[in-house]
């Protein structure tokens, strides 16, 4: 890009010119923020949320979510490694960091920032139901159906995406470009495809 498209100019400059365009808009995520949070608000009023995040990519979507909920939510994190390429997940899940809390009788909405081949959240779904919660529900902000390699219950989802590599809003690439506001696509030099 030899000049930066106007919503692009608060990146760093050595990540702007790795941008191919902006997928979604950040005014677009928060508008879509805002409908699943009424969602998610009305489908638990009376009771008490747990948001699980998946670190590090849920980050935003953890922060922004709870901030617009109007129902009572904890915040606990898990992280785990998919021992997968830099672009790809395997199916083979670590647990780098769990729960702090029990979740035993409570309401579980685990939150991603991408489902991509749903490996890791099938785990992860398979391994919290294990300990007996109310309930566990999913929320991720990007799902990549036709990636898919199994069937999951995804009750939440802000944007379906086509099948290109996208960073941004906590997404990386390499740890780079989590920060960004907007989702985007990357040159494929910028990642070495
Ligand atoms: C991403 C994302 C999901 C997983 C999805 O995490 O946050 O957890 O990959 O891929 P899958 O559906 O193919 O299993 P990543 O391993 O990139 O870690 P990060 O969140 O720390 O960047």
């Amino acid at each position: 890009m030899s000049e930066a498209e106007p919503e692009l100019a608060y990146l760093p400059v050595a990540y702007r010119e790795h941008v191919e365009r902006v997928l979604i808009p950040a005014a677009d995520i928060s508008t879509r923020l805002d409908e699943l949070a009424a969602e998610v608000s009305e489908d638990y009023a009376g009771t008490e949320l747990l948001l699980v995040g998946v670190l590090k990519g849920a980050i935003f979507v953890v922060a922004d979510l709870h901030r617009r909920l109007a129902v009572p939510a904890a915040v606990d994190f898990m992280a785990v490694s998919s021992y997968g390429s830099a672009t790809t997940s395997s199916g083979v899940v670590r647990i780098l960091k769990d729960l702090d809390t029990e979740i035993e009788g409570r309401h579980v909405l685990v939150v991603e920032d991408i489902v991509d081949s749903g490996l890791t959240l099938d785990y992860l779904l398979k391994n919290l139901r294990s300990r007996r919660p109310a309930t566990v529900e999913v929320l991720s902000l990007l799902t990549k159906p036709s990636r898919r390699e199994v069937d999951l219950p995804i009750r939440y989802v802000g944007f379906e995406v086509p099948d290109v590599f996208v960073v941004g809003y906590g997404l990386d690439f390499a740890e780079h470009y989590r920060g960004l506001s907007d989702i985007v696509t990357l040159k494929p030099e910028a990642y070495g495809a």
